[in-house]
């Protein structure tokens, strides 16, 4: 259970509120100007409209990309107007003549957006001049943006050192199902994990090694794990300053009684490439020159029967190369597997198994799919997330 105050519980008629999303959303590569996943948009929908439908005048900011890259946040202001049937108006600025101007007109159940708050390198410094300026524009300050809670930037936590602070109804929801999942789990309880490295999955594997009854590794990580237990892993992928760290995992496992599942087969390739020659070898004895790319068929069938099993599962991280087709099978059949086990809890954190559900058409079959990809893994982990620590208690 989330103690901090919602929106349910302060005051916002009449008042100007400040709303802080992730609205970091992809962008095609050539225009940048289409969004080619409005997720995050639509997610923040609930808060926005319950603020504007009981007289708030709402103020929403957000980053976008990185502050090197200095985008604008002009594409998202234009799917907000879609999305809500109203023009949404944008400020040209953040902390500027534009945003106050905007602000000061707003009038009851009014909303706006800021510009990009990464146009001020003070953000990610969480500069307190800048947080209190960002602050003067408003009276009360929401932080719905889960997918940005992980980072103390001066809109995420800053800020609330200046306003009367709550969560909004998205950071609510991601909180509720991930921690019921982690703390009340329906049992049995699998995790599972892929992506390339260890060394960025430790916390995770350690928080989660006290609580599921099932870790499947898949990606990278495998390999790692493999060489550990003295295999064979060609040129795949492989942490070497990490093989006590691996063993110390397994042996942890062990000791938990939790059951482990590694792939027992590998596609593998010279490269990864869409016109690479693939086999298949076993997990532990892949030939010099190659490089596992993807859990091989007979691994599929393994997971896939294991993941039947189950009746809450977290998946963080695809088992293969996903971007490239060839190496997708991997990935895709845990999606299938997973959307198939419609008895289970099943939750889906972190930016690339997401899209990989999205990219399958599974993603209405899950019951929950993270907007976070750092902020989930780091809830994870069992991590405060400072944008959530920074709000009023109950
Ligand atoms: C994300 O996409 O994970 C969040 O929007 C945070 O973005 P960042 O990693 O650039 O801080």
């Amino acid at each position: 259970m989330l103690n901090k105050k919602t929106i349910e519980d302060i005051e916002v008629k009449g008042k100007r509120v400040l709303v802080r999303c992730d609205f970091n959303v992809p962008l095609d590569v050539e225009t940048k100007t289409q969004i080619t996943d409005d997720r995050r948009i639509r997610e923040a929908l609930p808060t926005i409209q319950y603020l504007m439908e009981h007289g708030a005048r709402v103020i929403l900011c957000s980053h976008i990309g990185k502050t090197k890259n200095k985008q604008t946040l002009a594409p998202v202001a234009k799917r907000l107007s879609e999305l809500l049937g109203r023009e949404v108006p944008f400020a040209s600025d953040v902390i500027g003549e534009d945003a106050h101007a905007k602000a000061d007109a707003l009038q009851d159940g009014d909303v706006m957006l800021l510009e990009n708050v990464r146009l001020h390198p003070e953000e990610e410094e969480n500069d307190p001049t800048f947080a209190k300026e960002l602050a003067s524009l408003a009276e009360v300050y929401v932080n719905d943006a889960f997918g940005t809670a992980h980072r103390a930037h001066a809109s995420t936590a800053g800020v609330a050192d200046y306003l009367p602070a709550v969560c909004g109804y998205l950071i609510q929801k991601e909180i509720g199902i991930m921690g019921e999942a982690l703390n009340e789990p329906k049992r049995p309880f699998l995790a599972i994990l892929g992506g390339a490295k260890v060394s960025t999955k430790i916390g995770v594997i350690e928080n989660l090694l006290d609580k599921v009854d099932g870790l499947m590794i898949g990606g990278g990580m495998t390999y790692t794990f493999a060489k550990a237990q003295g295999g064979n892993v060609g040129n795949s992928i492989c942490e070497l300053d990490k093989l006590d760290l691996a063993n110390a995992i397994l042996e942890k496992a062990k000791e938990k009684n939790v059951k482990l599942y590694f792939p027992v087969d590998t596609l593998c390739a010279a490269s990864p490439a869409e016109d690479a020659e693939v086999s298949v070898h076993p997990s532990n004895d892949i030939p010099d020159g190659l490089e596992g790319l993807d859990i091989g068929p007979e691994s599929i069938q393994l997971f896939t029967e294991a993941i039947k099993e189950y009746k809450t599962i977290i998946w963080n991280g695809p088992v293969g190369f996903f971007e490239l087709d060839k190496f997708a099978n991997g990935t895709n059949a845990i999606a299938k597997a997973l959307a198939e086990n419609e008895d289970a809890i099943t939750i889906i954190g972190g930016g690339d198994s997401a899209a990989a559900v999205e990219k399958g058409g599974f993603a209405d079959k899950m019951t929950h799919i993270s907007t976070g990809g750092g902020a989930s893994l780091e809830f994870l982990e069992g991590k405060t997330l400072p944008g959530i620590a920074c709000l009023m208690n109950k």
